[in-house]
């Protein structure tokens, strides 16, 4: 299978999973997690990608019903407080993009101590975009370098694209594929700086059903594009 530098997913469809089974959105929750796992595991050992970035709860998704909040959060708590050793294990190295300061501070320990921990690890990146917001991440970035300027750290001359890049949440390369499950057709804020060139794949499946199969398919999709960046072949 080719490979890709730098696949983003929109993790989504999972309260509709939920609802066409008669289950609490959460259920969808639960199993979109268990799936998502499975992935990065895939992923890694099968050396498909080089970094992962995941969209598993926007700005935006603070609006939800509490309840609801309440039980991704937990859920996120479990995962990052639990997984270290087979991270560790596995080689796999974790990043979080996102506005940190809107999280509860327990969440927030655990994905500290989770990137200290695997900073040293070689394999998979995996970027989970948590309480993040694309336009967001830029406005941060750009505070970052206007204080640089202010400090005389930098000169207005220096800034280009490569210098925003290194003050994004993380210096990432360029997504090359972006899968949003579900069948929604739209970006809703994910890393509007770093999709710029991106091939996009929209399949119907919802989360919870986009198992293994559904992933060797997306890389067949992926296989078949011709991405031009602008020139001529
Ligand atoms: C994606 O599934 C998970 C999050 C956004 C946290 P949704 O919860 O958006 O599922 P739908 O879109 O309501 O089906
Ligand atoms: C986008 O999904 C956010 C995440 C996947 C985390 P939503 O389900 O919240 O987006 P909209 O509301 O359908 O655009
Ligand atoms: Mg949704």
């Amino acid at each position: 299978m080719v490979k890709i530098n730098h696949l983003g997913i929109i993790v989504d469809g999972n309260g509709r999973w939920a609802k066409e089974k008669g289950l609490n959105r959460s259920m969808g929750h639960k199993r979109g997690a268990e799936v998502l796992k499975d992935i990065i595991l895939y992923l890694n050992r099968e050396k498909l990608v080089n970094y992962l970035s995941l969209y598993v709860f926007s700005t935006e998704n603070f609006d939800r019903p509490q309840e609801e909040v309440n039980y991704l959060m937990e859920l996120f708590l479990k995962w990052f407080k639990t997984v270290e050793k087979e991270y560790t294990q596995e080689n796999i190295k974790v990043y979080f993009s996102g506005r940190k300061e809107y999280l509860r501070s327990d969440i927030v320990d655990a994905m500290i101590l989770l990137e200290e921990k695997t900073k040293n690890n070689t394999g998979l990146v995996v970027n989970f975009c948590l309480s993040y917001g694309g336009r967001a991440e830029i406005v941060d970035a750009t505070k970052k370098i206007v204080n640089k300027v202010i400090n005389n750290e930098l000169n207005i001359e220096d800034i280009d694209e490569k210098l925003f890049s290194q003050n994004l949440y993380h210096n990432l390369p360029d997504i090359d594929f972006l899968i949003r499950t579900s069948g929604e057709n739209r970006i809703s804020n994910f890393m509007l700086w770093q999709i710029s060139y991106a091939e996009f794949y929209f399949p119907k499946t919802y989360f919870p059903d986009f198992n293994l199969d559904e992933v060797k398919k997306a890389f067949e999709e992926y296989a078949k594009r011709d991405r031009r960046f602008g020139r001529v072949k």
